[in-house]
């Protein structure tokens, strides 16, 4: 397979500073091509241990809209300009070497990049790690979110039945990971009190299998959600919002109850009563899925990859309501930020357009690069392929 030496990728020129609710759609669009532009530039060699990825799809997440704000990251922000883009999904083209990343080269997967970013591009650099062997069935749609919020959903699952907690409250209830949740958890014994900005989602949630959803639109809200905490025990919360709300779920769960802040979609401070923390042993924590994840040994992180890969088409599947191509990456973000509950908004840079709009089965330059067709080389292969990566696991544990 020839690979390029030149390719096209968006990069951000300067940090924007506005608030992308401020502007109405055609100023947001107008506004965003002054920061965002397509860029002819190098394709990355992958390192040791890395994989080259000519990228099909790669998905907007809040944590991009953060980082095209230089607010990702409180630790600091990267030098500019900046590639943006955390995740996708792609044809692994090159390996800088290691046995993991040779035994990628030819397979389609889902990726996740590190907090560097560069995925809104042709081609990417992904840890071999990092990636995920798509099977036949997922196509690159599906797979552009495989890792960031299925991870996470499976984090707030283990937390939640690590502390016996048979419920949850979640903000943000109808985002992605809200649905993913809620179908998760409803499968492994967690349900989910929903809490959303608007009344209609109350309904569909509770179609969707949560156990009660509130809309802080209503004004009584708050009542009947510190009824239902107490008939249900609840004690634990994950808050994607942040600002005010953090305070008001705190105060209305019961007493010794935990907060976890993971999401700062109100950019606002959050604020609690005092009176909470001191007299009601409450307390508020946050959660960060790169240092949950630490917490994992690499096998417990591999069985997590392959549960998820499992289950993506499934309880971890994500909705996916439209495409653009890598020119109109302001347009993407604009029809993202218009209606972020509605689906995820993906990002097409173009080469993989026939393969990525179908399933895997008919990827044809993937499998002209795949050794194995017929049934039984095609399950060899994969045998070798779980027994390379569990070498490498082995190897690094030791
Ligand atoms: N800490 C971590 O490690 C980690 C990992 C994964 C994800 N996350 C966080 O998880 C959250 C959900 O991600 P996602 O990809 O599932 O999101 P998504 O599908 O893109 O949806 C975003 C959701 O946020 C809601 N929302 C936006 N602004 C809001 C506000 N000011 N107040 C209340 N709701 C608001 C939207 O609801 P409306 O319909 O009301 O607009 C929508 O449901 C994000 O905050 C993301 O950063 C954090």
């Amino acid at each position: 397979m020839s690979i390029p030496t030149k390719m096209q990728a968006c990069q951000l020129s300067q940090y924007i500073q506005s608030s992308f609710t401020d502007l109405d759609a055609s100023s947001l669009t107008e506004a965003l091509k002054e920061y965002i532009a397509v860029e002819e530039v190098d394709v990355p060699k992958p390192k040791k241990g890395e994989v080259l990825v000519k990228i099909a799809r790669s998905v907007i997440n809040p944590s991009d809209l953060s980082s095209l704000k230089g607010s990702y990251d409180a630790s600091g922000k990267p030098n500019l300009p900046f590639r943006p883009g955390f995740e996708g999904s792609g044809l692994v083209v090159a390996s800088g070497g290691g046995v993991m990343g040779w035994s990628l080269v030819g397979k389609r997967v889902a990726i996740v990049a590190g907090k560097t970013g560069g995925v809104w591009a042709q081609y990417a650099i992904a840890p071999a790690t990092q990636c995920i062997a798509l099977t036949d069935d997922i196509s690159y749609d599906t797979a552009a979110s495989s890792f960031v919020n299925p991870l996470t959903v499976l984090s707030f699952v283990e937390i939640a039945r690590a502390g016996g907690h048979k419920y949850i409250v979640h903000t943000a209830g109808a985002s992605a990971l809200g649905k993913m949740l809620i179908k998760l958890g409803n499968d492994e014994g967690v349900q989910v009190i929903a809490i959303v900005r608007k009344s209609e989602q109350v309904e569909e949630l509770k179609t969707l299998g949560a156990a009660e959803a509130f809309s802080t639109s209503s004004d009584s809200w708050k009542d009947a959600f510190k009824q239902k905490c107490k008939e249900l025990n609840c004690t634990l919360a994950f808050d994607a919002v942040a600002g005010p709300l953090t305070g008001e779920l705190l105060h209305a769960m019961p007493k010794g109850s935990v907060v976890k802040v993971y999401g700062g979609l109100s950019e606002a401070l959050c604020t609690v009563s005092p009176g909470d923390l001191i007299f009601q042993n409450k307390k508020v924590e946050g959660f960060w899925l790169t240092e949950y994840l630490k917490t994992k040994s690499l096998v417990g992180l591999y069985m997590w990859q392959r549960k998820v890969r499992s289950l993506l088409n499934t309880s971890l599947n994500t909705h996916v309501r439209a495409s653009f191509p890598l020119e109109q990456v302001p347009e993407a973000l604009q029809a993202y930020i218009s209606d972020m509950s509605a689906g995820k908004v993906l990002i097409a840079p173009g080469f993989l357009e026939e393969e990525a709009s179908s399933s895997g089965s008919s990827n044809a330059e993937a499998s002209e690069t795949k050794e194995a067709t017929s049934g039984e080389e095609k399950k060899e292969a994969e045998v070798k392929e779980e027994e390379a990566k569990d070498k490498e696991v082995a190897e690094s544990n030791e």
